[in-house]
């Protein structure tokens, strides 16, 4: 599954020199491979060996609708996360009876739609939450499924934004409430319980995090069931980690490693799936990164060398608007150049032309030497990646592409200053 290789010098996205694409469409350039995508959702797949399961993709991660249509393709469903999720999901053509509906915040009219469109569940976070789908499918005419998202209180490690399974987290109701809660709901007219939802956090790395919360969710379903309650279905949601750290390897590139290096988001599914089963119940999973991450890459060109009396900085087109995940929570995305050119290696800040300190891609990282004009790629973008970028700075967002063999095709234009 390496998509994104050397060709001698050349880093190449199946058989297309990026140098290429880039000159071709300018940065910076969310540049995506369509034989990963497939591989990636393939390859999870692969881990479930026959077990009847539905794997949602969480649209969050990347809801382009050209990915969306691939990833459709590939027999998933989709867990969104708002009305326009759900839009461009439909739109993609996926199915509605595999489509769920995630999230704290569910607004009556995103409701209202969802119920009109015939999705799946609603992934539900609350009591008063439950109150409105009930009154509003009442007065549609209709039955709103749910499955109770349960806040397990497991610290899933990595950055605080990305943890959601804390109690001081808002997603989810403790077990405590949930039994509550489902002994309230079972007399709804409009609402069936379908069972349980579990989302812990995001890039969990160890495969422990997702035993404990698996062994606590089967007990708790048993416990459940013990007081007469029925618990068809388990969401066990996503967060399966993937490897950002040297993701591309070459005796010219500077050796990256750490832990994340052996992760595979299939072992971690592989290994927990037992564990889930004694639930006896129909699985789900939701998984973004672990499908999307991999596939895509943002190329960035240098604008400028800078060294202070303190520090190397390397500015580059590229910025936390189109890319806020370093920013944002500390992430790690390697960089390498388009070109190999047996650069000598320095340390350098690499960072934006934004108004921000916080504009940075790395910090004091061992990089290849890069000059004005030249070429690099921000590796494993493609989760969290264009999903999350903005204006900020008044700066149009990058254009999208799709590399498909040695075909190219842009799957989102650049925005202009007219879309500003
Ligand atoms: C409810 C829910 N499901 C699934 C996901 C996807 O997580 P990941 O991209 O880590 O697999 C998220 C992401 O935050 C989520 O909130």
């Amino acid at each position: 599954m390496q998509e994104f290789h050397y060709e001698g010098a050349q880093l190449t996205c199946e058989d297309v020199p990026l140098t290429q694409v880039a000159q071709r469409f300018g940065t910076p350039l969310y540049v995506y491979s369509k034989e990963s995508i497939v591989d990636h959702c393939r390859h999870l797949e692969k881990a479930f060996n026959g077990q009847a399961h539905t794997t949602c993709y969480a649209v969050k991660a990347n809801s382009n609708r050209a990915i969306l249509e691939i990833i459709k393709d590939q027999g998933f469903g989709a867990d969104v996360n708002s009305q326009g999720e759900l839009f461009l999901a439909l739109q993609a053509g996926f199915d509605p009876d595999r489509v769920t509906f995630s999230g704290v915040g569910k607004q009556d009219d995103e409701i209202r739609y969802a119920l009109k469109n015939k999705i799946y569940a609603f992934n539900v976070e609350s009591r008063e939450e439950i109150e409105v789908l009930n009154s509003i499918a009442g007065a549609m005419g209709k039955v709103g499924r749910i499955l109770l998202r349960v806040n397990l209180d497991i610290d899933a490690g990595g950055h605080a934004y990305i943890s959601t399974s804390l109690k001081q987290n808002k997603f989810g109701v403790s077990l405590r409430e949930a039994r509550e809660i489902l002994q309230w709901a079972k007399a709804l007219p409009n609402i069936e319980i379908r069972g349980l939802h579990s989302h812990i956090g995001s890039q969990i790395q160890k495969v422990e995090t997702f035993a404990s919360a698996a062994k606590v969710l089967v007990e708790f379903i048993k416990d459940l069931r013990s007081s007469g309650l029925v618990i068809h279905e388990l969401d066990f949601g996503g967060g399966f980690g993937v490897q950002y750290r040297g993701y591309i390897r070459h005796e010219q590139l500077p050796q990256e490693g750490g832990e994340e290096m052996n992760i595979s988001a299939a072992v971690l599914v592989k290994t927990v799936l037992p564990l889930l089963q004694e639930a006896a119940c129909a699985i789900a999973i939701q998984p973004g990164r672990s499908i999307i991450a991999h596939p895509g890459v943002l190329i960035t060109k240098v604008l400028y060398r800078k060294q202070t009396e303190e520090k190397l900085f390397v500015i580059v087109d590229g910025g936390m608007n189109d890319l806020l995940r370093p920013s944002l929570y500390n992430a790690y995305h390697q960089l390498v150049p388009l070109e190999l050119k047996n650069r000598p290696h320095e340390v350098a800040d690499i960072v934006g032309p934004l108004c921000e300190t916080g504009d940075f891609f790395a910090r004091d990282r061992l990089v290849p030497q890069l000059h004005r004009g030249e070429y690099a790629a921000l590796m494993c973008a493609g989760a969290y990646g264009y999903a999350l970028s903005s204006n900020y700075n008044a700066r149009p967002r990058p254009a999208e592409i799709l590399v498909d063999g040695s075909a190219m095709r842009v799957i989102r234009e650049r925005e202009t200053l007219n879309d500003l």
